[in-house]
């Protein structure tokens, strides 16, 4: 039985209730992270908790947690549950107020939910055959880089692509090629790793952050520079990236089968050094 934490306490998911009168569930009130945990290891705690910090900072809500309060609940989450490799979801809404009002209320009280998911691997097939992603205008507002439960265009987005036999929508704003409906983007041109810039158009993904240090720390040759949409179509290679999915290699871009017509050299590379910082990790060394 899958044990969450709900506002202080531990217990059992059928018995986490909210109120109706929710902010979170009223208005999409709220910021979440999404974290992989290896072997009992979150992988990248700090950073996760530094992005909740600056998406809570960007809807105005206090941090009702310190970091060891952070670390103790998600460490003890953890180990009440079962399985090697989770994936937590947290989540902080603003809270119920006396009544439904756009207005925050004066003292917010957040409501605090953590749960605990069994993580999956991307299947081998997948990895080896590609996914297929297709382009979308990017309907969504204009402060992406918080990582805000306000998901609905995210979700449309996401079925439009699943709706034209695609996995993932890769989002296009002023021409200009940005994220994935919950991923980030890279391309690969001429050898050389590309992805954009943080800013409010993306999210500053955690797993972008670590592919741009093994890129660094590797000398793989690597640019952070907007691409546009032209050139996203010529790109040599394209991956999306997240937390639970890794790097996930696409084979195919609105209905047209890439140069390679398999998942590229530098993907290749690039997920090995990935798995291989997942192994220290498992060991406690990173
Ligand atoms: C819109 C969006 N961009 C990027 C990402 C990747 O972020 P991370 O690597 O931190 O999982 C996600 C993850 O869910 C996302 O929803």
């Amino acid at each position: 039985m899958s044990i969450v934490y709900l506002n202080g306490e531990f217990l059992p998911i059928e018995q986490a209730k909210v109120s109706v009168l929710d902010r979170g569930f009223l208005f999409g009130d709220g910021v979440y992270e999404v974290i992989p945990v290896y072997g009992g290891h979150c992988l990248r705690l700090g950073e996760h908790l530094k992005r909740l910090q600056d998406s809570l900072d960007g809807i105005q809500l206090k941090n009702p947690l310190t970091i060891p309060q952070w670390e103790q609940a998600l460490n003890e989450l953890i180990e009440k549950n079962e399985g090697e490799d989770k994936s937590v979801y947290l989540q902080l809404s603003r809270g119920a107020a006396p009544v439904r009002d756009h207005l925050f209320p004066a003292q917010p009280r957040p409501t605090i939910f953590i749960m605990s998911n069994p993580l999956k691997p991307v299947s081998k097939e997948t990895l080896r055959t590609g996914i297929k992603a297709v382009t979308l205008d990017d309907i969504r507002w204009q402060a992406c880089n918080i990582k805000a439960t306000a998901l609905l265009a995210n979700t449309l987005l996401k079925q439009q692509a699943a709706s034209q036999g695609a996995t993932e929508a890769i989002l296009v704003r002023d021409g200009l090629a940005t994220e994935g409906s919950a991923s980030n983007l890279f391309i690969v041109i001429d050898g050389v790793i590309i992805t954009p810039p943080i800013g409010p158009r993306l999210l500053p993904g955690i797993t972008r952050d670590l592919i741009l240090e093994l890129a660094e720390a590797n000398k793989l040759p690597h640019e952070v520079r907007d691409i546009s949409e032209a050139e996203l179509k010529s790109a040599n290679e394209i991956w999306m990236t997240s937390s639970t999915k890794e790097i996930m290699p696409v084979i195919e871009l609105d209905g047209k089968v890439l140069a390679n017509a398999q998942p590229g050299p530098m993907w290749e590379r690039m997920i090995d050094l990935y798995q291989a910082y997942k192994v220290k990790l498992r060991q406690g060394a990173e």
